[in-house]
């Protein structure tokens, strides 16, 4: 038990108060001592030897801490330190004891003296702070730093308040004493898992406070809820350590530490902050690793990516898919949409044509979806390629064709990439050209005829069915001609035919000497039985709606018959008068010789004359 010990010097600084001659000076101004020993505080005193010509003497000394009325309350009549204050004066030194401290004598203490002279009173201010306390042990660890493999460690019990220098310790492993009483415990080998604490002898009910080493950290996540790319995320580790941890934290497969505090904070976190996190709590009595912690950073879809496949050409009727992916936390959604089409297509990552069809072209684009937000990707082109549709010919102008008009032939048909056009004209190859038109600048009668076309690509060809050009014109120049050719006789049958090219065909007007004759389809003009009258200058018009033409005159000269007659009997006569003389010679030579003479009638012909049109 500790009894002879005083009160234990903290601060030394010595302090003069008082003026004009005046002053306390006390020893020390803080002290602090254990409950239940002695303190002693002590002052020196001074003052003038003389006030106002009279020799100064002290006629009362005593230590305060409150006042009554104004004036300080001696100690020694304070109940509550009733038996344990002395004062040991001796000229101007004076020291307060205390025995058997509480708790409650922590206060300032103040030393008052009073001199023969009214006016000589003096308090010396400010006064010594006594504290009254258990022993405040700490428990410091000192460890080797030399390498890893030398792990001892020396524990010191120290002590806020200076012990005596005869205190003797215990320390005490996992609460169990040790030999050692010394201040210092050296340790050679440690135990993560062990604690200690330290005593002083005498005071074991104030020890200090135990050490260890860190216990498992544990890890806390702010906010703990979903955590939202951008939000601001805290990583908290705390272990149970004495002397506290200090603390590093992790992140698995990164190999350097992120920070060394308890807190690591992502102000504006991003999805590459996922992983595992973990931390350590190192304090120089060992160092524990906390579990892995999962940071599992949510996000909205980012820019999806569509791909096709295949990624070559499209070709119709083959298989196709379209398929759309975005980085997204929870994973996305997908839609599919084409362009100006207004419900989507699918509901799937996947959008996939079995068999596609021209009509599939256009433009794609797909969205991802999830909690956080909604993602459209780029527009994507799908161009079905494919072989030519059946192609059609067409001509324009629609209306009849005009020999010399300009005429376009158009083979229209679809296809991917647009065809190359081969042009036929009755099943011959009349020209093979990219453009799908063939142009007359100047159409003749010779380009009338069956027109088609053929439209071809790589992927295959078409024929188209023909198309009829018919050129139609105005009639060339026609002639007139004659049946028969011979000599027309009055009475015999006659026809004069216009011949005239023309299309559509053409309509006829018949002119003799340069007045109309008939009007009519016909390209005839037939006399049944001509008659003499009927000579003159014949000639005809042909016409259709693109235009007229007149005939050069073919002059007609009919033959009176009664001259043929009279031309006979004089050729008879002649012939008679050349053979009565043969006839002669010869029935001279030959006497039984008939002689036949014999002629042939010449019959008269009923002449009519027959028109062959309507009027
Ligand atoms: C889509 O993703 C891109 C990049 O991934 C991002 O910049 C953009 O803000 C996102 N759009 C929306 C509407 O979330
Ligand atoms: C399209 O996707 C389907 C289903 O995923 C698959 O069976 C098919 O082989 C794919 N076709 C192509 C051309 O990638
Ligand atoms: C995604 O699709 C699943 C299944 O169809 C559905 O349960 C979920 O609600 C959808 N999520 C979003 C964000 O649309
Ligand atoms: C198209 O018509 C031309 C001419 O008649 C012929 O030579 C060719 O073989 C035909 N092609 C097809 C694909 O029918
Ligand atoms: C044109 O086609 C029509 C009917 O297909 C046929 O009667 C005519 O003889 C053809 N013309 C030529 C010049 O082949
Ligand atoms: C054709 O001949 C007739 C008769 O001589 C005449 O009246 C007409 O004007 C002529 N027409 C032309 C186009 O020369
Ligand atoms: C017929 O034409 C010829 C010459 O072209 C002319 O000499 C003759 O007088 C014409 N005949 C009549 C009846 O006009």
């Amino acid at each position: 038990v500790i009894t002879a010990v005083s009160g234990f010097v903290l601060l030394t600084v010595t302090v003069v108060l008082g003026q004009y001659g005046w002053g306390v000076t006390y020893t020390s101004t803080q002290v602090c001592a254990f409950k239940g020993a002695t303190a002693e505080i002590r002052c020196t005193f001074r003052y003038p030897s003389t006030i106002n010509g009279r020799n100064t003497r002290v006629v009362k000394k005593f230590w305060f801490i409150t006042h009554k009325n104004n004036e300080p309350v001696d100690l020694k009549t304070d109940p509550e330190y009733s038996g344990r204050v002395q004062y040991q004066c001796e000229n101007n030194d004076c020291t307060l004891r205390i025995t058997d401290l509480r708790e409650s004598d922590s206060a300032e203490y103040k030393f008052r003296f009073i001199t023969n002279d009214p006016r000589g009173k003096y308090s010396g201010s400010p006064g010594v702070t006594l504290t009254v306390t258990g022993p405040q042990l700490q428990v410091h660890v000192r460890r080797s730093t030399v390498n890893s493999y030398s792990n001892w460690k020396e524990l010191t019990c120290h002590n806020n308040c200076q012990l005596p220098d005869q205190s003797s310790y215990i320390w005490y492993r996992n609460g169990h004493k040790l030999s050692s009483d010394e201040q210092y415990l050296h340790l050679n080998t440690f135990d993560s898992a062990d604690s200690f604490h330290c005593a002083v002898k005498g005071y074991e009910i104030f020890p200090s406070p135990t050490v260890y080493a860190p216990k498992l950290p544990s890890v806390s996540v702010s906010p703990s809820a979903e955590i939202v790319e951008g939000s601001s995320v805290t990583l908290t580790c705390s272990s149970d350590a004495n002397p506290a941890a200090s603390y590093t934290w992790y992140k698995e497969d990164v190999i350097n530490p992120l920070i060394y505090q308890n807190q690591h904070f992502f102000f504006s976190i991003l999805p590459s902050d996922s992983g595992k996190y973990y931390c350590t709590a190192d304090n120089d009595l060992g160092q524990k690793r906390s579990e892995s912690r999962t940071i599992d950073v949510k996000y909205a879809p980012k820019l999806p990516s569509v791909s096709v496949s295949p990624s070559a050409e499209i070709v119709e009727g083959s298989s196709v898919n379209l398929t759309c992916s975005s980085d997204a936390n929870p994973a996305a959604n997908y839609t599919w949409y084409k362009e100006d089409v207004i419900n989507p297509l699918s509901y799937q990552n996947q959008h996939v044509f079995s068999s596609i069809l021209p009509s599939d072209s256009g433009k794609y684009y797909c969205t991802a979806d999830n909690d956080l937000g909604q993602n459209k990707s780029e527009s994507r082109t799908i161009d079905v390629k494919y072989a030519p549709k059946l192609p059609s010919v067409s001509v324009s102008p629609s209306a009849e064709i005009v020999e010399d008009s300009s005429v376009t032939l158009t083979c229209s048909s679809d296809a991917n990439p647009a065809a190359k056009y081969t042009w036929y004209k009755d099943n011959k190859v009349l020209a093979t050209r990219q453009k799908n038109v063939y142009h007359f600048i100047s159409i003749k009668l010779e380009n009338s005829g069956n027109y088609s076309c053929k439209s071809e690509n790589q992927y295959g060809q078409k024929n188209s069915t023909s198309l009829s050009i018919d050129v139609q014109y105005a009639p060339k120049l026609p002639s007139v001609s004659v049946s028969p050719s011979a000599e027309i006789v009055e009475g015999s049958s006659v026809t004069l035919t216009c011949s005239s090219d023309a299309n559509p065909a053409a309509k006829y007007t018949w002119y003799k000497d340069n007045k109309v004759l008939s009007t009519g389809q016909k390209d005839v003009y037939h006399f049944i039985s001509i008659k003499l009258e009927n000579s003159g200058n014949y000639s005809c018009k042909s016409e259709n709606q693109y235009g007229q033409k007149n005939s050069t005159s073919l002059s007609i000269d009919v033959q009176w018959k009664s001259k043929i007659i009279i031309m006979n009997i004089i050729r008879l006569t002649l012939v008679v008068l050349i053979l009565i003389p043969l006839l002669v010679l010869s029935l001279l030579t030959r006497r039984k010789k008939r002689i036949l003479l014999k002629t042939e009638p010449n019959e008269p012909v009923e002449m009519t004359e027959v028109y062959s049109h309507p009027d």
